[in-house]
């Protein structure tokens, strides 16, 4: 055994690797036979929770104990009938990048390599699809979650200390928001929640009303954040309104556009983002409707410099050079709050040059297209009913029977959601619309078609009826 944790016989470790190559591509050609989503079996969860190896084995069993226990019970988000949460599907092309840039096993913290010009490349990029400024700055992120806490941390800074600080989003705004202002140590109690219809924009004119209201109890009103796509519904706020409220008040304006946002790609719904480029900071994700393997999102700011302001920072073991492998100055360090980061960009970089920002806006408008179809399925349906608006790909809808109470109903849409779930035919997740349980399914994936959504439309109607026999 040799002292470096190298293979002695590369060979053999190009045979593992190249069967591990095989199996990914078997496992891709073959999604559509599998179920959507199968539960992690008790002996699975027991076999690992087994204590921390001492001794190595073979690189073939560690594989082969992967094979066994881990990869057949995934997510099910690769899956065309997954409808669960707001989840991308990956593509082949993320895989190959993944590989790649574990190969290269680069930190992207800072210095002077590749990886940081590609990372600054799909920056430019994004900041393009936007129409953002060629001086904005950007970083990428392990998703949105993260992009609006970078956000909402910058805000903060630009406030400069003032007491009182409040913040403004709908009401329909994700959690992740509320969790950012706890985090900054403002308080998700600083978050004025501006009541919005499900599948609609918050109101500009409410909004202005509250802040008014508030500055004239001595608060001191720093963001407002903007939704494109809520979580929900997929509704929008009226971005480029809500852009000449901030200017006019002097508010820092943030826009939450996790998969929304990429309704810029599609030209049928750039419409859907117009203002968006007005926005001092954007926080979306790549990993949901561009499909990059997780976890991958990215935060703009519109002035690099308020960006920096609030993260950059330069101990001298970090010590930046002129030249060398410690050049490459600013860092992406200083727009972030990880030293060391992973190779992110290179998923998002294979992605968008393989498939091309046509290709990848075609199948965002297609996906909004089954989703309108899915609605008007739905509507025809007496035995279900559709609880929101469908601006985009979300579609919420219940299960109705007549005499049962809303209580009744909200008990057997949840059971509908895993009874469908532990079939394995289809994934829906749930929601609340209005005070009702809602199934929710979100149209993502780029192998869904129509036969997915008649499957999935069954698997309700039939889990429902025996639900019903059951209970009456
Ligand atoms: C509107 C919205 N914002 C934020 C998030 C959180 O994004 P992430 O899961 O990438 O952290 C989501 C997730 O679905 C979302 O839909």
């Amino acid at each position: 055994m040799s002292d470096s944790l190298d293979p002695t016989d590369w060979e053999s470790y190009r045979r593992t690797l190249h069967a591990a190559v095989d199996d990914v591509v078997d496992d891709l050609t073959r999604l559509r036979d599998e179920p959507a989503w199968r539960p992690v079996p008790d002996e699975v969860k027991a076999a690992l929770t087994t204590p921390l190896p001492r001794e190595g084995e073979p690189l073939e069993a560690t594989y082969a104990a992967f094979a066994e226990t881990i990869r057949p019970y995934p997510t099910g988000n690769a899956h065309p009938r997954f409808f669960g949460w707001v989840h991308g599907a990956g593509t082949p092309a993320g895989i190959l990048a993944e590989l790649l840039a574990a190969g290269m096993n680069a930190n992207v913290g800072g210095r002077e390599h590749a990886a940081v010009y590609v990372e600054r490349q799909v920056v430019g990029w994004f900041r393009e699809l936007f129409g953002f400024p060629t001086s904005a700055s950007g970083i990428l992120t392990s998703g949105t979650s993260m992009g609006n806490l970078l956000a909402v941390v910058a805000a903060r800074e630009a406030a400069r200390g003032e007491a009182r600080l409040t913040a403004y989003a709908s009401s329909a705004v994700h959690d992740s928001v509320a969790k950012a202002l706890r985090i900054a140590g403002i308080g998700s109690t600083a978050l004025r929640l501006i009541p919005t219809e499900p599948g609609r924009g918050m109101n500009p004119a409410a909004l202005r009303d509250r802040i008014a209201t508030d500055r004239a109890e001595g608060n001191h009103p720093f963001l407002v954040v903007g939704t494109a796509g809520s979580v929900d519904t997929g509704a929008f706020d009226p971005l480029d309104a809500l852009a000449t409220l901030c200017s006019e008040e002097q508010l820092w304006f943030h826009v939450d556009g996790a998969f929304g946002a990429l309704a810029a790609a599609s030209p049928e719904h750039a419409y859907l983002v117009e203002g968006i480029a007005r926005a001092d900071s954007l926080a979306f994700d790549a990993h949901k409707w561009l499909h990059a393997p997780y976890a991958v999102g990215c935060v703009l700011f519109h002035d690099a410099g308020a960006h920096r302001a609030a993260f950059a920072s330069s101990p001298a073991y970090l010590t930046r050079g002129e030249r060398g492998a410690a050049a490459g100055a600013p860092w992406f360090a200083d727009y972030g709050l990880e030293l060391s980061r992973e190779f992110r960009a290179l998923k998002v970089w294979f992605t968008l040059r393989h498939y091309g920002l046509a290709r990848l806006g075609a199948s965002i408008a297609r996906t909004c297209a089954l989703a309108s179809a899915l609605a008007e399925r739905i509507a025809r349906e007496p035995e279900l009913e559709l609880l929101a608006p469908v601006p985009l790909n979300v579609v919420c809808f219940r299960y109705r029977a007549a005499g049962l109470d809303e209580a009744a109903l909200d008990a057997m849409n949840e059971a509908i959601a895993v009874e469908v779930q532990e079939s394995g035919t289809a994934v829906p997740s749930t929601t609340r619309i209005a005070g009702r349980r809602a199934l929710r399914a979100c149209i993502v994936n780029h192998r869904t078609n129509e036969e997915d959504l008649a499957v999935l439309v069954e698997a309700v109607l039939a889990a429902g009826r025996a639900l019903l026999k059951e209970t009456t």
